[in-house]
């Protein structure tokens, strides 16, 4: 098949580029790099040996875009492309709702007009808002809590509209939980810009010494040990659940949502604890308030994936901090000090 891969350079989208090139699949990328360097697809040319095209463009360029699906036969896309940051989300929603939600129209007016209606979206567990119990079932009421969020659910109930205008519409939406870890080769990883804001990325650049120490925001919460907790789903273990998704929406048409996660959820002292067990360092922490927006848990009913998309995350939180620790120490800058030979640009 061959898939075109909206905001492929980012952190989950070069791991799915990886996951389906293995398994056979052609690629087409589509990045502003607003958010990623092209090196992270050079890197993923390294990991597959496989070429595959970019094409730097706005997904809001629906001309440009228009000429990717003219000169493609695309069989489907996987839908990452968008802005992630809950804060910057606050301050900016203009930008939000017209990166996320407009250039998610004109992505999909474009598949529309080139007769493509299989769509995997990239959806966010943020959708559960702060008034569900866990586990979260997909048929729980649904709550934006912030412009991001929000931004997610107006996608969702768009892509339902779509569908019930035109059946022929295949959509699965695909609410992550929280992704950590990077490919195991430590070629591929999370590359956050600035400070990080959130607890994976934080703790690894704690190990590595770029940040002095962690900021635990509470411990007061009514979990196990007082700290927040989290559903964390390994990134390759998600990558997989993407083609797992394809599958699905070439098969079946319909519209279905699914969480992917591991259905098992650690608090923030778990999870710094066995980071520091798997990579020898010291995290020095300090309890401050809780941040704003937070809820005290959140963990995913896995059981819809596993029984519609055969699909169940493998990986444990010991791989997930290995992995990650793996990415961090041999590219403590990220991307950032890697030569970007510009081979794939178009
Ligand atoms: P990322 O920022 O690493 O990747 C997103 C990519 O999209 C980047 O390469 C960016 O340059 C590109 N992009 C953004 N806007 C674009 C536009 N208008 N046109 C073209 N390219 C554009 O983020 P990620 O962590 O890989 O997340 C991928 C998707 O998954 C996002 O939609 C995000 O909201 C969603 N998601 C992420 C998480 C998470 O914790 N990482 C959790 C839930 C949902
Ligand atoms: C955050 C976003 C959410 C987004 C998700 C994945 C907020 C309010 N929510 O969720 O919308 O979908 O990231 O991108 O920003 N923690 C610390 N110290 C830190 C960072 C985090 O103690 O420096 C704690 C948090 O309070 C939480 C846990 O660690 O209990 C996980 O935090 P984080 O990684 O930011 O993920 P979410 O809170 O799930």
């Amino acid at each position: 098949m061959k898939i075109l891969v909206t905001g492929g350079a980012g952190y989950i989208g070069t791991h799915t580029c990886v996951e389906l090139l293995n398994a056979g699949h052609e690629i087409v990328v589509v990045d502003n790099f607003s958010n990623s360097k092209l090196v992270a697809l050079e890197r993923v040319r390294e990991i597959t040996g496989k070429l595959f095209e970019v094409c730097e463009t706005d997904l809001k360029d629906g001309k440009t875009l228009g000429r990717v699906f003219s000169e493609n036969q695309i069989d489907a896309v996987i839908h990452f492309a968008g802005l992630k940051a809950v804060g910057e989300s606050v301050s900016l929603p203009l930008r939000y709702y017209q990166n996320n939600v407009a250039g998610t129209l004109t992505l999909c007016e474009v598949m529309d007009k080139f007769n493509v209606r299989n769509l995997v979206f990239s959806s966010s567990a943020t959708v559960y808002g702060q008034n569900n119990q866990t586990p979260f079932r997909e048929n729980l009421s649904l709550n934006g809590t912030n412009p991001y969020g929000r931004s997610k659910l107006m996608i969702e109930d768009i892509l339902q509209d779509l569908h019930s205008s035109n059946p022929e519409w295949s959509i699965a939406l695909l609410r992550y939980f929280n992704p950590v870890g990077a490919h195991r080769s430590g070629k591929i990883g999370e590359d956050p810009n600035g400070i990080p804001n959130n607890l994976m990325p934080y703790i690894s650049q704690v190990a590595v010494g770029k940040l002095n120490e962690l900021q635990v925001y509470g411990d007061d919460y009514e979990t196990k040990d007082g700290t927040g907790i989290r559903d964390y789903i390994h990134v390759v273990d998600l990558a997989v659940g993407h083609l797992k998704a394809i599958e699905k929406v070439i098969l079946d048409n319909g519209i279905e949502a699914y969480n992917l996660g591991t259905g098992s959820g650690y608090s923030v002292m778990e999870l710094t604890q066995v980071f520091e067990n798997v990579s020898g360092q010291k995290i020095p922490y300090k309890v401050v308030k809780r941040r704003a927006g937070d809820v005290a848990e959140s963990y995913a009913d896995v059981s819809k994936a596993k029984r519609e998309l055969n699909w169940q995350a493998k990986k444990g939180i010991v791989e997930m901090c290995i992995d990650t620790w793996h990415w961090q120490s041999k590219n403590p800058n990220g991307y950032k000090c890697t030569e970007e030979a510009g081979a794939f640009k178009n």
